[in-house]
């Protein structure tokens, strides 16, 4: 603790001990202990917050976070982090990277909020030298990925149907990521039977967005290709869901609001990478002109698929979209990302992302990644026995197997898409996209999760 008071004057010194040891205060993991001191003319707040014990290498962005969370509506106007010359490189950037992440919320449909909930802090400064100075941009550019990952996820699904979500893209263009859209005219003459099956009992027009970052001036040629589910909102269709709860299928976007999240982040910081971040983008409502269980719908690939349980629509939505990106941009590496099963959820929690993969090597990426950047991943398993469930009688494959597996079959239905010497993962985030309670990083709601995960993915294994 010495350390980080250093630059104080001794009574705040002793005061800030004295109360620290009051509260029994340890430098636990996004604990506080602050007092006042007078200072000039007024007085000021002095807050001491614990960064943990080292263990949790999100340390730093939660202590951040922590103070972030206690002081976003406390009144003050401004925070100044000031961290001991003796903590890690960076250390201050990380907790204001932290406390943004905790400040993030959708403020615009609260017409009537009160005054004493109101956000109050405007500034965060961190005191640095030049050279944290220069890392920040990084972190600013990762951020707002994240927050656009966030208000992708969080905006109701009246706003963010499929032609909302390409318009929130848009600005993208400016920072040089190019944009193409695909629209339910162009899906039909490229045979993308399985993600317009799902489209047709919505008024909402389907939509591919595309958006290519390419960072290496042509240099590496092949991007890495990103597909994210973007299911505005998942009724479950004819195979409809019960109603208690529905309202949350409008994160079932959440992979494609990752995507676009890394995009922004991506361009942002400039990153020496080519990358593809590909959208399915469709509503799945029930309606009289709604694909019914039974169905069999041809994907792009040529496949059949037998649509036993219309609410298992992520994996033919995504079937398409993958098939589609490795036709026209043949990656050596492709991950997808999506809300795909609530057995997921059961497995996992919402402590780690799901992480199937067909490459041993593209798995300890995406597992160190995710190690490293506090979007966590654990590995499951996927195998002949597994696929065999999803044999279809009457087809080449069935949407659904039995209950048991739930996770890895839906893998499975993927993987029948992914073409030969592609590296691919898929990566189950229905349990990290959504949180019940606030934590040190995020209020309850939208988490960003994904951005963090890939823009460390592509800076440690695709920036030239
Ligand atoms: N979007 C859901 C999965 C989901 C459920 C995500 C809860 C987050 C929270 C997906 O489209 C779905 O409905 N999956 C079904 C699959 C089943 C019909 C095989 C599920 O998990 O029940
Ligand atoms: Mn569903
Ligand atoms: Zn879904």
């Amino acid at each position: 603790m010495d350390n980080a008071l250093t630059g104080l004057a001794e009574v705040d010194t002793i005061a800030l001990k004295r109360a620290a040891e009051a509260n029994r205060f340890d430098g636990d993991l996004g604990s506080t202990v602050d007092i006042f001191t007078a200072a000039g003319e007024g007085s000021r707040r002095i807050m001491l917050v614990g960064a943990g014990n080292g263990s949790d290498n999100q340390g730093y962005q939660k202590a951040g976070g922590a103070v972030a969370a206690k002081l976003l509506s406390s009144g003050e106007r401004a925070i100044t982090i000031a961290v001991g010359p003796s903590l890690e490189d960076n250390a201050g950037s990380l907790m204001a990277f932290g406390a943004l992440q905790r400040a993030w919320q959708l403020e615009t449909y609260r017409t009537k909020a009160p005054e004493k909930s109101k956000r109050t802090v405007e500034t965060i400064t961190v005191v640095a030298d030049e050279a944290e100075a220069a890392g920040w941009e990084r972190f600013q550019a990762v951020y707002t990925g994240i927050a656009l990952a966030r208000e992708l996820v969080t905006e109701p699904p009246n706003v963010i149907h499929p032609q909302g979500f390409v318009e929130r893209c848009r600005p993208l263009e400016q920072l040089g990521v190019s944009i193409e859209v695909l629209d339910r005219d162009e899906m039909t003459e490229l045979g993308m039977g399985a993600l317009l099956g799902v489209a047709q009992g919505s008024i909402r027009e389907p939509k591919l967005l595309v958006m290519r970052w390419d960072g290496t001036d042509g240099a590496q040629e092949k991007p890495v290709a990103l597909v994210g589910k973007g299911v505005t909102f998942d009724t479950g269709g004819i195979s409809l869901k019960p109603g208690p709860g529905m309202e949350d299928m409008k994160f079932d976007m959440g992979g494609a609001a990752a995507v676009a999240g890394t995009m922004r982040a991506l361009a942002g910081r400039k990153a020496k990478a080519h990358v593809v971040g590909v959208c399915g983008l469709v509503e799945n409502m029930p309606g009289s002109n709604a694909q019914r269980p039974s169905d069999i719908v041809t994907t792009m690939s040529g496949q059949t698929v037998e649509v036993l349980n219309t609410d298992a629509e992520g994996r033919l939505v995504l079937c398409d979209a993958m098939h589609w990106v490795q036709e026209r941009y043949h990656p050596d590496v492709m991950v997808d990302l999506a809300t795909l099963t609530g057995a997921m959820i059961i497995a996992l929690g919402n402590e780690h992302g799901g992480c199937f993969s067909n490459d041993d090597g593209l798995a300890a990426e995406l597992v160190a990644a995710g190690k490293e950047s506090g979007d966590k991943l654990w590995r499951m398993p996927l195998g002949k026995a597994y696929d065999k469930l999803i044999d279809s009688p009457i087809a080449d494959i069935k949407n659904v197997g039995p209950r048991e597996a739930g996770s890895i079959t839906a893998a499975q239905f993927l993987q029948r898409f992914v073409q030969d010497g592609v590296k691919w993962a898929h990566l189950d985030i229905a349990g990290t996209v959504w949180m019940k309670a606030a934590s040190n990083l995020w209020a309850k709601g939208a988490t960003g999760y994904g951005v963090r995960l890939l823009d460390r993915f592509i800076a440690d294994n695709y920036e030239a």
